[in-house]
């Protein structure tokens, strides 16, 4: 190929890429693939190589040069950067309104652009014959910073503006105004990635666009999520147009971004509105938005109208709520939830947030406040965007004085005093205290509840009045609830009463699945509870069983395997299950045995009248819980009819069969134990 039709293909290659550059950028409409696109950066590649000296600043190779700046050269702005008056409500807009309309009758006749405030920074963008030459930030108004190495990384800022496709002539000069930012996704994605590598994460995208822009080392700003909107016109050679409106439609045609979002109106009522309207979606909008601006669309009346101070008569910003404002944090206090899990939140300085005093925040959980090193004494940023619960975002590091402490967890429950523990593979602390005060009316709801013990009777206000008259201190007080006692409660008469204790009573054959479920440890459910009563039969030894022995078991895996074992090992909670045993409480799955000795495997027994000391259900248990099959009625396969004070029928028909007759120390005997 001779040189000049290579110069020539590098020259078509240029356009092509800033062509697509645009779609990809700024339309988001990429019309060829990432890989065709990686094809054409090659292929430019090997000729800049190749031809060094052809190389041009709106290559898209140049957007990161590599080089790092010792400062920033100052640039004075063709025209000062004006700012904007602000209006907190429809009234104040309606106020500026009329005070120019005294300035200017045709103010009564100029139509209204609306468009969103965007919360980044001003940039200032020079173009010569069409190509970036240079860019400051915006500085004192007059005077900015020239940061056009940290500009050019932008990719949705035109290097070149298309000849071919403009209307007019390009023009010799032209200072573009918008404004960077960083989307909210790509803020969320920033800092996801930030924390995963364990760094420290941005306060909030404003002030992260603010600090990229203002790096001396370019190849940093190219690694942030940056982009602009423009929407304003410093200075051009040329004549631009006379309204806002045809303004947008002009940068639009030169490449610039410009935002969707705008709308001309004719009548100011239904500019604020969609204002308004703009501000209850605030948050599907892919940036932060911190209010709205309304501008005269004629901008030479705009013009003439003036500037107050720094800003431009012309225009007026409809500010939204802040959601972000920054306060003191006093303490962080721990809350112990109703599931045992530790809450931190933050004490704060009273401050209004969206028209809402503040008085305290959540803090997420103990590693957000490691991640974002939050201490008490801080100043911290809060926020309070739509439902959202007021949170703290981080500390204001500029403003610390040296003083504060990092904070440290409590290692016991502010509830109980009880040890916290930190259950792997979850960020939380809980109080695994089954009676923790914090817990407990919500333990025993959840030990009643039908899927676990099924206790009917026990509503959460029966719970919360045995619980505030100190009746029950864990779920083993409810099976020595006496009936003297719940006869002193409000509400409770003899007939409730009875019922009550029969039906706790009868929990006490419920099947040891259901026990393991009652029992509220972490992570186990309906199914991995009947597993576990499957596999190992009764609950001591489910309480002994190794993780090894656990994750056997498909859907227990290392995290519920160690909640478990943690659960038996918390002292509180094996000094329960022994208080289980010893009331009876000890269900025995079918195919296994509780007890090592089974000396009435395969016997089977009845039983009659009433027994000195065992209960009708006890001696059930008594049997059962040593291999024993007990049966309700007596037939040909009883091996033995237990015999009470005043027996009913059962007897005879037992005597009739030749069945063996026994009371119970004789069946105390047979267990071997008298
Ligand atoms: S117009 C003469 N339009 O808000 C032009 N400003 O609080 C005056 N801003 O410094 C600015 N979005 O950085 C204008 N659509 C928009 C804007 C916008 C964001 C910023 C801009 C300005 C600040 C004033």
């Amino acid at each position: 190929m001779n040189t000049s039709e290579e110069y020539q293909k590098y020259q078509d290659l240029l356009k092509a890429m800033a062509y697509h550059n645009h779609r990809y950028h700024v339309l988001d409409a990429p019309v060829i693939s990432d890989a065709e696109y990686d094809r054409l950066v090659a292929t430019l590649r090997e000729i800049e190589l190749a031809h060094p000296d052809w190389v041009d600043a709106t290559s898209p190779s140049r957007r990161v040069n590599g080089q790092v700046q010792e400062k920033f050269v100052k640039v004075k702005h063709p025209a000062a950067i004006l700012s904007l008056a602000n209006a907190f409500n429809p009234d104040d807009v309606k106020a500026w309104f009329e005070r120019i309309l005294k300035l200017d009758a045709r103010v009564a006749h100029s139509a209204f652009v609306v468009e969103p405030k965007i919360d980044g920074l001003t940039v200032v963008l020079h173009y010569e014959n069409g190509v970036f030459s240079h860019g400051a930030t915006r500085g004192d108004g007059q005077v900015g910073e020239d940061v056009s190495a940290n500009l050019r990384t932008i990719r949705s800022i035109p290097l070149r503006i298309p000849v071919d496709e403009l209307a007019g002539p390009v023009p010799l000069e032209l200072v573009v105004r918008g404004e960077a930012y960083i989307p909210v996704a790509a803020f969320d994605k920033l800092n996801q990635e930030l924390q995963e590598r364990g760094e420290k994460t941005y306060l909030n995208p404003r002030n992260t666009a603010a600090g990229s822009l203002r790096q001396l080392d370019a190849s940093l700003t190219a690694s942030r999520p940056l982009t602009i909107l423009t929407y304003d016109i410093v200075s051009s050679s040329q004549e631009t147009p006379a309204t806002q409106w045809g303004l947008l439609e002009y940068l639009r045609s030169m490449g610039f971004p410009v935002t969707d979002l705008a709308k001309k109106f004719s009548i100011l009522d239904a500019a604020i509105m969609y204002c308004q309207q703009i501000g209850a979606a605030r948050d599907s909008i892919p940036f932060e938005i911190d209010g709205m601006v309304i501008k005269l669309d004629d901008l030479r009346l705009a013009k003439d109208l003036g500037i107050s101070g720094k800003d431009p008569r012309g225009a007026i910003a409809l500010k939204f709520p802040a959601r972000e404002v920054s306060t003191k944090l006093l303490e962080i206090r721990v809350n112990v939830g109703r599931t045992g899990v530790l809450t931190p939140y933050a004490v704060l300085e009273a401050v209004e947030v969206g028209g809402v005093v503040v008085r305290q925040a959540t803090l997420h959980n103990f590693g957000y406040i490691a991640e974002k090193d939050i201490r008490p004494g801080d100043r911290v940023m809060i926020k309070r965007a739509g439902d959202v619960i007021p949170y703290v975002i981080g500390p204001i590091l500029d403003a610390r004085t040296g003083v504060e402490i990092a904070y440290v967890p409590p290692r016991v429950c502010p509830s109980c005093g009880s040890k916290v523990e930190n259950l792997p593979g979850e960020v939380a602390w809980f109080c695994l205290n089954p009676a923790c005060p914090a817990q407990l009316v919500r333990n025993i709801e959840h030990f009643v509840s039908r899927e676990a013990m099924d206790i009917t009777g026990l509503g959460t206000r029966v719970v919360e009045q045995l619980v505030s008259a100190g009746l029950i201190h864990d779920s083993a007080d409810l099976y020595e609830l006496s009936n003297e006692q719940l006869m002193l409660l409000d509400g409770f008469a003899e007939k409730k009463v009875e019922n009550l204790l029969a039906a706790i009573a009868d929990s006490k054959e419920r099947p040891l699945a259901r026990l393991i479920i009652a029992l509220g440890i972490h992570g186990v459910g309906e199914v991995a509870a009947a597993d576990l009563a499957r596999k190992f039969g009764s609950i001591h030894k489910l309480a002994a069983a190794t993780p090894a022995e656990l994750m056997t078991l498909e859907g227990i895996g290392p995290n519920i395997a160690a909640s478990i074992q943690i659960w038996f090992q918390h002292e509180k909670n094996s000094s329960l299950i022994d208080r289980f045993i010893r009331l009876g409480i000890d269900p025995v799955e079918s195919g296994h045995s509780a007890n090592a000795y089974q000396p009435f495997q395969g016997k089977t027994f009845v039983v009659t009248g009433t027994l000195p000391t065992l209960g009708r259900e006890e001696v059930k248990e008594y049997i059962q819980q040593r291999g024993g099959k007990v049966s309700d009625s007596v037939s040909a396969k009883t091996d033995y009819l237990v015999l009470g004070e005043a027996p009913g029928s059962k007897l005879e028909k037992a005597r009739s069969l030749y069945i063996q007759v026994i009371d119970e120390s004789s069946l105390r005997k047979m267990a071997g134990e008298e």
